[in-house]
Formats: structure tokens, sequence, C-alpha cells
């Protein structure tokens, strides 16, 4: 990184800090993040989301819960030691498992080789609830990446958070299928309100254009509310963080789908957490593994 943007960097950093810290007081909020189909800009939106309400001063724990093929650790330049699956089956301690990321992010990597945690033993599910209940403590903002389509890990992550935030690209395919998510959240996980994030578009225009297409088919045919919570542009600077292992928001704090990420956030924390499910953390942790439905 050079002078001037390090630089740049520092100032965007404390302007943005302030400004969110201004409009919003603090809250617990668990947030996770889904799409329909995969490859939509999932991952990249989780972690430099999770960078972002990190520099507004918020405690931030990152669950990447896209099990076995989880990258948030990739995208971060961080090569975590142990991960869920040592916490699962080698009970190894949760500290252990925790990588310490940019801006005081905290990693939970959902390493490869952990089985859908609806599959979960007791046992498993014991030492994950005994594990995770004390960190409600040290953050305050849980996100989670669930990664994509319908499966139950998803419905099981989904299904706890007070915030679902479905990412859509602007394809007929990524339309489609976050149409069949959005069904399966209302009707099988009881979310009554799902955010929109429309990813790599080139105008504002376009991302409306994109949200108003599925709010026409989710109003229509489903009883769930669905609201355009943000949009991000197409950034070449999106592909050249990924390469460089650098977050987009850390590396180029002024490019477009940085600009993006801090009215997305802006955007999520304006809003209430849905009602009836701002439980905190050890109410999170409990609704996701005492549900029945979910872990059988
Ligand atoms: N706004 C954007 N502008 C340009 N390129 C983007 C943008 N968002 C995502 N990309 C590109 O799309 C690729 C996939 O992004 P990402 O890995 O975040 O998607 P994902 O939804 O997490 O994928 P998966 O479903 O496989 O987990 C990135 O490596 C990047 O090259
Ligand atoms: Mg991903």
């Amino acid at each position: 990184m050079d002078e001037t943007n390090r630089d740049e960097m520092q100032t965007h950093t404390n302007d943005q800090a302030q400004g969110l810290r201004t409009k919003f007081g603090r809250s617990f909020r668990v947030i996770a993040i889904t799409s329909g189909k995969g490859g939509v800009g999932k991952s990249n939106i989780t972690t430099n989301l999770a960078l972002t309400l990190a520099r507004d001063g918020r405690k931030v724990l990152l669950i990447d819960a896209d099990l076995g093929m989880a990258n948030c650790d990739v995208l971060m330049g961080l090569t975590p030691k142990h991960d869920l699956r040592h916490l699962l089956y080698e009970d190894v301690h949760i500290d252990e498992c925790l990588s310490k990321g940019p801006e005081g992010v905290d990693l939970l990597s959902g390493g490869s080789g952990v089985a859908e945690l609806t599959h979960l033993e007791s046992e498993q599910k014991w030492r994950l609830l005994d594990a995770l209940d004390p960190l409600g403590e040290r953050y305050d903002t849980l996100l989670i990446d669930t990664g994509a389509g319908i499966g139950t890990n998803v419905q099981f992550f989904a299904g706890a958070a007070q915030d679902v935030v479905v990412v859509v690209g602007p394809e007929p395919t990524s339309l489609t299928d976050a149409y069949s998510t959005i069904k399966v959240l209302a009707n099988r996980c009881g979310i009554r309100r799902v955010l929109v994030c429309i990813n790599n578009v080139t105008t504002m225009a376009a991302a409306r254009q994109v949200f108003r297409q599925l709010h026409s088919v989710t109003s229509r045919f489903l009883s769930v509310v669905v609201e355009l919570a943000g949009w991000i542009p197409s950034d070449i600077h999106v592909e050249k963080a990924v390469m460089t292992q650098v977050p987009f928001t850390t590396a180029y704090p002024m490019a477009p789908a940085s600009q993006g990420i801090t009215r997305l956030a802006e955007s999520i924390l304006r809003r209430p957490p849905e009602t009836g499910r701002a439980g905190g953390f050890q109410m999170f942790w409990k609704t996701l593994l005492a549900s029945e439905e979910y872990v059988t």
C-alpha cells in the first residue's frame, strides 16, 4: 500500500468510525449473510462488513460457516491453525480456534471436514454451546457467512440470526435462486424480514431494477418483508484485493465497493433488529442448538 493510500485510509477510517458512532447506539447484533447462487460475493461482503463494523468500534466475531468451502481466512490473509472442526471433534479450546484478523475482528473458520451441523452428535452440540456461550461478553456483533443455497446449515444459522442479508447478483439465475432461498427462509425458518444486498452492478439504478424484480415476486407469493439494504458496485478493486489477500475496505478504502460496504453497514444498523429475534448472544446459541427442527 503506498503513502497516499495509507493517509487516505486513515482519514476515511476515522471519518467512518465517527460517522457510524454518532448515528447509531450500541446494540447486540447477529447478522447472517447468505445467497441462493454461489459466487455472488458473500464472503467478500461478510469479511469487509466485519472490518467496517469493527472500525466503528464494534467487537466483531466473524464465523465462516461455509463448511468445507470456508475462505474468509484467505480473504483476510490468515492461516488459522485451528478451526470449528478442532473445536467440535478434537476438544481444542475455543480461544485457540479463533484467529485474529485485521481491525481486531476475530474469525472462527469453518474449516474442512465438518459434517453438516444438523448432524452433530449431542456431545458436539453441547461442546459448541459451552465454547461459544461466554463469548457474548467479548463481542457485540456476530457476522456469519452461511454459504450458498438452501442447505440445512444455511437454515440452521439464518434461522437463529436476528437479521439475514441475502446477496443477489444481477444475473437472472441469481434472482431465481435468491427467490428460492427467501422462500425457504420464510416458510421453514420463520423469518419475517429479509435484507437484500445487490452486488456487482454498475449503477444504483441497475441495483434498484434487480431489487424491483425480486420484490415483485416475493411480495406476491411470500409472506415476508424484503427490503433493499444496500448495493455494491462492480469494482476492479475487489478482485485486486482478493489476489493480494488484503480485504478491499483495507487496501482501497475509497474504492466504490468500499463505499458500498459503508452504506450497507449504516443501513443494517439503522434498522432495529427483527422483532422477537433480539435475544442476545446466549439466546442466539440456545436457539441455534435447541432447534429440534434443524438439530436432530
Ligand atoms: N462487487 C464486486 N466487483 C467485482 N468483483 C466482485 C465483486 N463481488 C465479488 N466479486 C468477484 O466474485 C468473486 C467471488 O466472490 P466471493 O468469494 O465473495 O463469493 P461467494 O458468494 O462467497 O462465493 P461462494 O458461494 O463460492 O462462497 C470474487 O473473488 C471477486 O472476484
Ligand atoms: Mg464464500
